[in-house]
């Protein structure tokens, strides 16, 4: 069977592995020339465990192959990204874009799937789509005996744990029609071993949205506390714990907002389809999005109370243990403390090589812990890496925004 994977970013590059590893002849496909020829040459621009072993093999063994075009298989499988516009309106260009390329290699009898995440409605507005390219295919949209299956295949993988959490977790599968979900089951059968759990397209991909909006919410509610606890000069993590000993409560930790592709983008789908509906899923949002801002205040405060010449800060990754930056509140709190002050300032970040563009001024270097620890006069820790626990950390003063001595 041929696979042909379209995007191969922190979900498409693994799927397209761990297909190939079953000996599947799998074609990744992507439009950014240094990924296909780093992939070809069997590596990885993706930090993820045992991901390079994967691919090695795979390409060693000829099962995995990058292009910047797609062709004829059996499956095409979609991991773009499904970013927002500026006004946190769903950006679904990228999977428009990547059905138009595909279309021309479509033949009878091949399954389609959407694995990005993407507004109610976008599996079937593939379909459509598809169908207004390729008029000599029928397509299950509006056709009970189709040529083409169309299904939408959500992931619900943790970064830093996506291989395994590929093969463990259930997987909610939503075909346009029935048959379209029993073909993309059957394909998925092939490495999943958690459950794979049949619905129609647009309850799959609403469960998606859910699950983060879920997850925003209830990190909101930790996050509105911390504020709260400051204006009442209570400590908030000794109140979570307290709170938590109640046998149905359990409530997450504060932190510095919420970051990443996911969580703090998908529950904006959902707003932007449901205004009048999403009350406390926009809310939850508002309030993560406020914590930064908080966080970024108390930081400024601080610096304006007392002449540090040397700072340090601690993390800049979207979450602990991983070097996905991508709309990271550590980044946009250095980000504005940077271009507040002179001060010489010392990043700590040991998942990445490079400080991104954002951050690069003449006064900020990347450095190793050890290094921040000893110049700097005050420590900001914005990310609770387990490179940073146990610091011992005597003189110098701290903003520790994430409780790292109990973490
Ligand atoms: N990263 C996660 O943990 C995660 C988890 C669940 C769902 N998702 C969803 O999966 C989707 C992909 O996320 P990701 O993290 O893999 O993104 P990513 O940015 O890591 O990778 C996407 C890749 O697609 C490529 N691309 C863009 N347009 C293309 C096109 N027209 N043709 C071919 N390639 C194209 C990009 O160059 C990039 O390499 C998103 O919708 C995301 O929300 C991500």
């Amino acid at each position: 069977m041929k696979v042909c994977v379209i995007g191969l970013g922190y979900i498409g590059l693994p799927t397209a592995a761990i297909f190939a590893q079953k000996g599947l002849e799998v074609l990744g496909v992507d439009t950014n020339p240094t990924i296909v020829d780093t992939i070809n040459q069997a590596k990885t621009h993706i930090i993820e465990p045992e991901l390079d072993k994967l691919v090695f093999e795979s390409v060693k063994q000829g099962f995995l192959k990058a292009s910047l075009k797609p062709n004829y298989a059996d499956v095409f499988i979609i991991c773009v990204p499904t970013p927002f516009k500026q006004n946190h309106q769903p950006n679904i260009d990228y999977i428009q874009q990547a059905s138009k390329a595909i279309a021309k290699y479509l033949q009878k009898g091949n399954l389609v799937l959407l694995e990005s995440t993407s507004p109610c409605g976008t599996t079937e507005k593939i379909s459509q789509y598809l169908s207004t390219i390729r008029e000599d295919l029928k397509f299950p949209h509006n056709n009970k005996q189709p040529d083409i299956f169309v299904a939408y295949t959500p992931e619900r993988v943790l970064p830093g744990s996506i291989l395994k959490e590929l093969v463990e977790n259930d997987r909610i599968i939503g075909g346009i029609t029935t048959q379209c979900t029993k073909k993309a089951i059957e394909l998925y059968k092939i490495f999943v071993k958690g459950e794979c759990i049949p619905t129609d397209a647009k309850t799959a991909e609403m469960t998606k949205l859910t699950e983060n909006a879920f997850r925003d919410v209830n990190i909101a509610f930790a996050n509105e506390l911390s504020l709260i606890c400051e204006e009442a000069g209570i400590d908030v993590y000794t109140l979570i714990k307290l709170a938590n000993h109640h046998p149905r409560v359990n409530i997450l930790k504060p932190s510095c907002g919420v970051g990443g592709h996911c969580i703090a983008v998908d529950p904006w789908f959902i707003i932007s389809d449901f205004p009048k509906q999403s009350k406390l899923i926009k809310t939850a949002r508002e309030v993560n999005d406020y914590k930064i801002h908080f966080v970024t205040q108390k930081i400024t405060h601080r610096l304006l109370q007392k002449d540090y010449k040397k700072i340090a800060i601690l993390g800049l990754s979207f979450k602990p243990d991983i070097d996905d930056l991508r709309e990271s509140p550590a980044v946009k709190i250095t980000k504005t403390i940077i271009s507040d002050t002179q001060r010489e300032i010392f990043i700590v970040e040991p998942h990445i090589k490079h400080l991104p563009q954002e951050l690069s001024y003449p006064n900020v270097r990347l450095c190793t812990l050890q290094e921040a620890l000893d110049e700097s006069q005050l420590i900001i820790i914005l990310v609770a890496h387990k490179a940073f626990l146990n610091l011992n950390i005597p003189t110098q003063e701290i903003l520790d925004f994430v409780n790292i001595r109990e973490v």
